[in-house]
């Protein structure tokens, strides 16, 4: 278990909760995007914990792909490397082909690519508008598709699930707190948020659910600058009421809950998993 090494509360230590294996997805098949670092590797290990087969989704790193892949075998499901970029129509069309080829079938998909090209608006380059636009939105819409053609022709299977299939996409609390410095980001986790929506209402009377997670500042390489010190960590928690940083394993555990048909009635919403972030933490005194 990780020892929050920089606690700057009177805290003892921060305590990371631990969860029983339960093979929720059993005899399920997932699509995870983006799962060869960060967030996206470990929803694809929960979601194989949990005794689901994977396609991990990469873009441009083979050999951690590889090792996730590896490690979910190693809880009996099957699971491969398939490189993609999301934002490219034939890439992602050739991956849903692939998963089919090797699966048989598909019932989840974890919509997860996302990067970050940060620049003050009057220095941010257009290429930097169109590469996060690309892969965080048009990804999202160019997967979901896939998915959801195949999810109408498969239908219901009772024996497996009670919806013919789910889709998480993976957005960010930015899809509603204001993000200077990032506006390309924040656009593109905003637009997530109602596209999420919108097909979550559209898709819905063919019983497939459709509904978004928003983690928080969440231990991974994307936000490395803002947890690596002590003076950046101290400097975090004034933004998170909870006063520790998240793990992507919890992200991967919400993942699962919303992938089971623990989750059944659920559709259309958002999981912030964020420690509090969104509760507007600068109101915590004061107002
Ligand atoms: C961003 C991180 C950031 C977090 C909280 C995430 O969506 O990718 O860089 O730390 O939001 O601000």
């Amino acid at each position: 278990m990780p020892k929050d090494f920089y606690t700057n509360n009177n805290l003892p230590e921060a305590i990371y909760p631990s969860c029983p294996i339960n093979r929720v997805l059993e005899g399920q098949t997932a699509i995870v995007t983006g799962s060869s670092s960060g967030i996206g590797k470990a929803v694809a290990i929960e979601l194989g914990k949990a005794g689901a087969d994977v396609l991990i989704n990469y873009s441009s790193n083979k050999q951690s792909a590889e090792e996730v892949a590896k490690e979910i075998q190693e809880y009996g499901g099957k699971a491969f490397a398939f490189k993609a970029d999301v934002s490219s129509e034939v890439e992602v069309q050739a991956m849903f082909s692939e998963a089919l080829n090797q699966f048989g079938s598909l019932d989840i998909l974890v919509n997860n690519s996302g990067i970050q090209q940060d620049a003050p608006i009057d220095e941010m380059t257009l290429e930097q508008w169109d590469k996060v636009i690309g892969v965080n939105l048009r990804g999202q819409f160019l997967c979901a598709r896939e998915a959801i053609k195949i999810f109408k022709k498969q239908g219901v299977k009772p024996e497996i699930s009670c919806a013919a299939g789910k889709i998480i996409c993976m957005s960010s609390v930015h899809d509603i707190i204001p993000w200077a410095g990032h506006v390309n980001y924040a656009a593109s986790k905003g637009g997530v948020l109602m596209f999420m929506k919108s097909v979550a209402q559209e898709v819905a009377p063919h019983r497939i659910r459709v509904n978004g997670i928003s983690p928080g500042a969440i231990r991974t390489p994307i936000n490395h600058e803002a947890w690596s010190t002590p003076e950046a960590y101290a400097d975090l928690m004034r933004l998170i009421p909870y006063k520790r940083i998240g793990e992507p394993a919890e992200i991967g555990r919400v993942a699962v809950w919303l992938a089971s048909d623990n989750s059944d009635y659920i559709n259309g919403t958002t999981m912030y998993v964020d420690g509090g972030m969104t509760l507007y933490p600068g109101f915590e005194s004061g107002g």
